[in-house]
């Protein structure tokens, strides 16, 4: 009988309009066609109380006045909840999990766009995590101004909580992905966004073919 498969855990990172969700559909066909199970989700969310949680952090009227550390324990809960309930248990299955942002979302985020003591980030972030780290992280770069001219002509709903900030933050954001992603060379793959859909692809699964080889 041939060994089982190690469970493989992917996160894709960036900012917003990216295209982050078009190519995690597009890496887990190539993944399936290489006899892959692979399971998709998302954060804050992923699990029916993580997707609860979300919805604070995005939606609710009751979250429009949070204060970071409120948002900062907000992504750690979901996240906690995430890693135990869906994500632990599909690696020790041999699946591959993808996930659309995970840990390096909050340390950007809510530890440099939204200054945050970076130690006390690190240390919420081991809490959340419970040592289940990405074996690669796939950052899609983009100029914000490009990534919410992408949102406003797709989208007709109102922006989201997160969705409000001065761009002045996000591109904050986009510097704290690249300083992150220098220091953690070999955990992230960094792909250039603005090249067109079919080539961000090709250089995403050409990335992930050498890791895994
Ligand atoms: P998205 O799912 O549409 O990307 O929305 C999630 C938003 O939440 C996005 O603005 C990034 C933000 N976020 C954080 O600020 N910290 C986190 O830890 C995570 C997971 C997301």
């Amino acid at each position: 009988m041939a060994a089982p498969e190690h469970g493989l855990f992917i996160t894709f990172e960036g900012s917003e309009g990216t295209g982050k969700t078009t190519q995690i559909q597009r890496l887990t066909s190539r993944l399936e066609s290489n006899n892959r199970k692979v399971i998709i989700s998302r954060e804050p969310g992923g699990t029916p109380l993580g997707e609860d949680i979300r919805h604070l952090l995005k939606h609710a009227d009751s979250g429009q006045n949070m204060v970071p550390r409120a948002e900062l324990l907000l992504f750690a809960a979901s996240r906690a909840q995430h890693v135990d309930e869906l994500i632990k248990p599909n690696l020790e299955q041999g699946n591959v999990v993808i996930c659309d942002r995970f840990l390096d979302s909050t340390t950007v985020y809510q530890g440099i766009a939204r200054a945050i003591d970076g130690d006390t980030v690190e240390a919420i972030n081991q809490i959340a995590i419970a040592s289940t780290l990405p074996d690669i992280t796939v950052l899609i770069d983009l100029d914000p101004e490009e990534g919410f001219r992408r949102i406003q002509s797709r989208n007709t709903e109102p922006p989201d909580r997160m969705e409000q900030e001065h761009m002045d933050f996000y591109k904050a954001v986009r510097q704290g992905y690249l300083d992150l992603a220098a220091q953690n060379s070999d955990r992230f793959l960094v792909i250039d966004g603005q090249q067109p859909i079919d080539e961000v692809e090709q250089a995403i699964w050409n990335g992930i073919k050498e890791r895994i080889n």
